[in-house]
């Protein structure tokens, strides 16, 4: 389902942060990403969600190859993906309701099931009193709640998360940890990057390690 060939990036004339990478994820799997910070764990989801092109190399997402896709037909292609970025990118203008509800309006939900579906999503990560307050004017951890909400809410294909927990008490972090178990049961394929290693642990799947821009596979469960 995921395809990575020889793949490099620089950013502008700097060095390379991610050299030669292949691998292939397949539908329905769920990996763990980890790695020191600046390893390039951001920069490798970024590339999973097409949000930038590679400097070298060759990426295939859902069978189909992304070097020769325009900005639309990438868009198209992100509408399978949900992401949930370190930093949030909530939108400011929008209330919590209103961004969660966003991918459901771009693919035409009708209303009513949108208020539904996302009142029902954020009463569950306990944000049911916060729906209409907007992003400024919550805590780091209510904002990735809206931002995993946001990301789950299309049950996408593919689930990227870069380091979702990080802003999270141990008991809501598991509880949505919870959540992408249940998503990934369903046939969502999951990426998670974290520096948990209890969390790692627990759910014991397999782990893509980055190392000075180089990556590499783990076993199940290091013993
Ligand atoms: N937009 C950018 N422009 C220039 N350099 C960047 C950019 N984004 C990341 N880098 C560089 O790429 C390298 C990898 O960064 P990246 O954010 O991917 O690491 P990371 O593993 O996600 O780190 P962390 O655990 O701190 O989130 C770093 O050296 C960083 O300085
Ligand atoms: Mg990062």
């Amino acid at each position: 389902m995921i395809e990575f060939s020889h793949v490099g990036l620089r950013y502008g004339g700097g060095p390379e942060v991610l050299s030669d990478i292949s691998f292939k994820l397949d539908a329905g799997s769920y990996h763990f990403l980890s790695g020191a910070s600046g390893a390039g764990k951001s920069s490798l989801m970024s590339l999973l969600y097409c949000g930038r092109k590679p400097t070298r190399g060759n990426i295939s997402m859902f069978g189909q190859g992304i070097m020769e896709l325009n900005r639309n037909q990438l868009a198209v292609l992100r509408q399978k993906i949900g992401v949930v970025f370190q930093d949030f990118r909530l939108l400011p203008n929008l209330t919590a309701f209103e961004n969660v509800a966003l991918p459901l309006r771009i693919i035409g939900q009708p209303d009513r099931e949108i208020k539904q579906n996302v009142s029902e999503l954020l009463s569950w990560v306990g944000l049911g009193d916060y729906m209409d307050m907007y992003p400024a004017t919550l805590s780091g951890g209510q904002q990735q709640r809206i931002a995993i909400a946001r990301a789950v809410i299309t049950r996408p294909r593919l689930l990227l998360a870069d380091e979702p927990t990080g802003n999270l008490d141990d008991e809501i972090g598991f509880k949505l940890m919870l959540l992408f178990e249940q998503l990934n049961k369903m046939g969502t394929t999951i990426v998670v990057a974290t520096h948990n290693i209890p969390m790692m642990e627990h759910f014991g799947h397999q782990r893509l390690v980055l190392e000075k821009g180089h990556l590499n596979m783990l076993g199940k469960k290091a013993a």
